[in-house]
């Protein structure tokens, strides 16, 4: 697909709305039988859980009619939880017990998927004390049942490329936004225009949903001190909530389970308002503080830098939402591989994903090597994942 070119705003709209792509036919491999044993032996050995061997049998039952079986709810929360557990890129896994599930696999229509997925927002929020929380929809089925969340989170912010080569908003967003503008969505053109949902069922085509307000919380990015960084009227989401990766679990693959935990500030500080593909804040922020900005060897970009993380953290503090700074939280997390050693288990880390952006010798997670074992059950995203966040439609659903 082509992307549309941007002018101005309000941007045109296509004279003929795109015929939505058609639903893919029905496609699906049923359940791995190994995954599924190796899974139950997991859990009842884990959890010191009597009736391993009745489990099996009625596990093989379902596998043998249907090519797939059902989850207790039991086995459902501790396979979620485990997949964050075993997630090597997550630096915030000291919480991995605490998530809390909710358990939507009767849900598999698009508009109802939607409404979850807004009501999971405004449940995890909490007044701002963010609670780690995933809603798994209806999983994958050999029969072609699918439901996959286009976008890579719940809120995220649209990216407009315009003809001069500027951009408008997420950089990062401008393939899903054309995609979405496609489909009649219209933003406002601000840099901070909330995407719409689009959600694909393997009956229905990509259908978007507008967020509801009350649904979205955001904090505006000020510093405690230096009233010139206000002037760039950043602002930024206080939820992080993926939403097209994959939970496998036991074979079965749920293609729509959103998960959020809150956020580090340096996410926010460090990459999603300062990498030169994003919304790339570091030179107007230089300028307005007045820093040399003539040569690299001045630091400039180091000092801004900083500044702009003080301001995220103190906003997300004012605001009253939870955040956590990358000292701490890498403490924390090393409590946590040392408590994963003493359980007896693999902690499987990715070290250029755990160590921050910033200050990464400053913290004790980068003076170590880790495992790398790649575990289940897991949260995987795979390319057509990647591409419906382009905006791109993939093969297949
Ligand atoms: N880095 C992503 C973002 O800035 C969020 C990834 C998940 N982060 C988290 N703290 N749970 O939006």
């Amino acid at each position: 697909m082509t992307e549309q070119s941007i002018t101005r705003f309000p941007p045109p709209r296509p004279a003929v709305p795109p015929a939505p792509h058609p639903p893919s036919p029905p496609v699906g491999d049923p359940v791995d039988p190994a995954e599924a044993y190796a899974f139950l032996e997991e859990f009842h050995h884990e959890n010191g859980l009597a009736g391993l061997e009745q489990r099996r049998h009625e596990v093989r039952r379902q596998l043998e009619a249907t090519g797939t079986y059902s989850h207790t709810t039991a086995e459902l929360t501790w396979g979620a939880k485990v997949a964050w557990r075993n997630s090597a890129r997550c630096i915030g896994r000291l919480y991995w017990n605490s998530l809390h599930i909710r358990d939507r696999r009767h849900v598999g229509r698009a508009d109802e998927v939607a409404a979850e997925c807004f009501e999971h927002l405004r449940t995890t929020w909490r007044g701002g004390r963010i609670r780690p929380t995933i809603t798994i929809f209806a999983p994958d089925t050999p029969a072609g049942r699918r439901i996959r969340i286009w976008n890579e989170q719940l809120v995220r912010y649209a990216g407009y490329e315009h003809d001069d080569g500027t951009r408008t908003g997420d950089g990062r967003n401008t393939g899903i936004t054309a995609y979405a503008r496609k489909l009649g969505w219209e933003g406002a053109g601000t840099d901070f225009d909330i995407l719409p949902l689009l959600i694909e069922t393997d009956h229905e085509p990509v259908r978007w949903f507008p967020l509801p307000r009350d649904a979205v919380h955001e904090v505006r990015i000020e510093h405690p001190e230096l009233a010139e960084l206000d002037l760039l009227g950043l602002m930024w989401h206080a939820i992080p909530a993926i939403s097209n990766m994959c939970l496998e679990i036991g074979g079965v693959s749920y293609g729509a389970a959103p998960f959020n935990g809150w956020y580090m500030g340096t996410e926010i500080g460090a990459r999603n308002l300062v990498d030169a593909d994003r919304y790339d804040v570091l030179p107007q922020l230089g300028a307005l503080l007045g820093l040399d900005t003539s040569s690299e060897r001045t630091l400039w970009r180091d000092r801004a830098l900083v500044e702009l993380n003080r301001a995220v953290l103190h906003s997300f503090d004012r605001a009253g939402a939870t955040i956590t700074d990358h000292h701490t939280e890498s403490e924390r997390f090393l409590r946590h591989v040392h408590r994963e050693e003493e359980a007896g288990r693999v902690c499987p880390v990715d070290w250029s994903w755990i160590v921050p952006p910033v200050s990464g010798g400053l913290t004790p997670v980068y003076h170590r090597y880790y495992d790398e074992a790649d575990l289940t059950p897991a949260f995987r995203l795979d390319e057509p994942a990647m591409r419906r966040a382009r905006g791109e439609v993939p093969d297949r659903l």
